[in-house]
């Protein structure tokens, strides 16, 4: 993934799946603390312990077909490159909670990409999704 704003689309897609009716994005900046926080939150089905378990190993996915799933395996790896890490809360019935940690001036974290178009892409494409987006400098 070359850049963070394809990770996001990656991961939002993944809530979309799950038939999320809402999907709120949040990257926060804190420079002073050196850390991009990125967190993507769904009320889709959400994982069982299995999935949840399961979830970071490049071979594993629900998709009926299919024999490899990369894109949480992709964002996690991002994130370590940079200094960070990625953490997954999910709930049956409930929904998911990803974060992903970054140090934002490793000099190996992705650049965010263009952003507005990945908000504005998602929206078009999938306009019965209630999606917020939000960027603080903290
Ligand atoms: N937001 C989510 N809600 C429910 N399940 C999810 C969510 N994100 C990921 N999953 C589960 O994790 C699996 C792996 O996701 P991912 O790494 O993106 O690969 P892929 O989407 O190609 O299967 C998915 O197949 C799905 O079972
Ligand atoms: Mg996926």
């Amino acid at each position: 993934m070359e850049d963070i704003s394809l990770h996001i689309l990656d991961i939002a897609e993944n809530s979309i799946r799950a038939n999320a009716k809402n999907i709120n994005i949040l990257i926060q900046e804190d420079k002073k603390n050196d850390i991009l926080t990125l967190t993507i939150e769904d009320d889709g089905e959400g994982m069982d312990d299995k999935t949840k378990k399961n979830v970071i190993s490049p071979f594993f996915t629900t998709k009926k077909g299919k024999k490899i799933g990369l894109g949480l395996a992709f964002l996690s790896q991002s994130a370590e490159e940079a200094g960070g890490a990625m953490k997954i809360e999910s709930e049956p019935g409930i929904g998911t909670k990803i974060t992903a940690t970054f140090r934002l001036g490793h000099i190996d974290r992705k650049p965010l990409g263009n952003l507005n178009e990945t908000i504005k892409c998602l929206k078009v494409t999938h306009p019965e999704i209630i999606l917020n987006y939000d960027y603080v400098k903290i």
